[in-house]
């Protein structure tokens, strides 16, 4: 089994952003030390992607977004390879939030798997993950935007349709995409029914980042998703 993904979207959210960013890698990365069987990964936000790329240990660093270009003349956009340049370890794209074409996440795909650099594609439906998943990144993410931030987890919400994911990724990417999902997880009880359902990793934002304590709360879902490993 590939180890269960633990993936912090830090979005833009105030709280961790600058330093508080920096404390908040810390924490994934105490966390980290203590939960081997896990990958944990956090994206941080734009601005402060460098710096956390240059002080990661354990945890993986991912941009939010990355744009199909090549590194030139193309002011204000993230090539694919300044990430790889940077020592980032992958990229989402096509979250619910910066949503993009079908023709630019395949093309980040290609660019990242060229560059050997990990790609989360998300997707909101059934349809979308479907056709993402034969482009074959390394994580396809069912997030039902619907429910992103509302603290109602896609794992108790949409059981059904999360584990139709699960098929339909594994099924359309012929094995090669890790199954994941995120939205509105909160709990351990999300995280370990996500992983029953058959998702390999979760993505989360609010529920960490608005946590009067973001290591108890990492420790929550980190420890539902090791009992999941054993
Ligand atoms: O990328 C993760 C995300 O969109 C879910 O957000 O706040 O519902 O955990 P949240």
């Amino acid at each position: 089994m590939v180890k269960p993904v633990v993936i912090l979207n830090l979005k833009s959210y105030k709280e961790v952003l600058g330093e508080n960013g920096l404390k908040a890698l810390t924490i994934i990365e105490d966390v980290a030390k203590e939960y081997p069987q896990i990958t944990f990964v956090v994206a941080p936000n734009l601005t402060c992607l460098s710096e956390f790329a240059r002080r990661k240990k354990r945890v993986k660093v991912y941009a939010q977004h990355a744009d199909p270009i090549p590194v030139g003349a193309y002011t204000g956009h993230i090539p694919v390879e300044a990430l790889k340049i940077l020592k980032a370890d992958g990229t989402l794209i096509n979250h619910s939030e910066r949503q993009v074409s079908f023709d630019i996440i395949s093309r980040v795909i290609s660019e990242a798997q060229r560059l050997q650099i990990d790609v989360v594609a998300c997707g909101g439906s059934i349809d979308e993950i479907s056709k993402i998943a034969a482009l074959r990144p390394k994580y396809v993410a069912f997030e039902p935007p619907e429910l992103i931030g509302t603290g109602i987890s896609v794992s108790k919400a949409r059981p059904e349709d999360l584990k139709k994911s699960v098929k339909v990724i594994l099924e359309r990417s012929g094995n090669i995409s890790i199954p994941i999902c995120g939205a509105g997880i909160s709990s351990g009880e999300d995280v370990r029914l996500a992983l029953e359902y058959g998702a390999n990793g979760i993505l989360v934002a609010s529920a960490f980042v608005k946590a009067t304590d973001k290591k108890k709360k990492l420790i929550e879902f980190a420890s539902a998703a090791e009992s999941a490993v054993y």
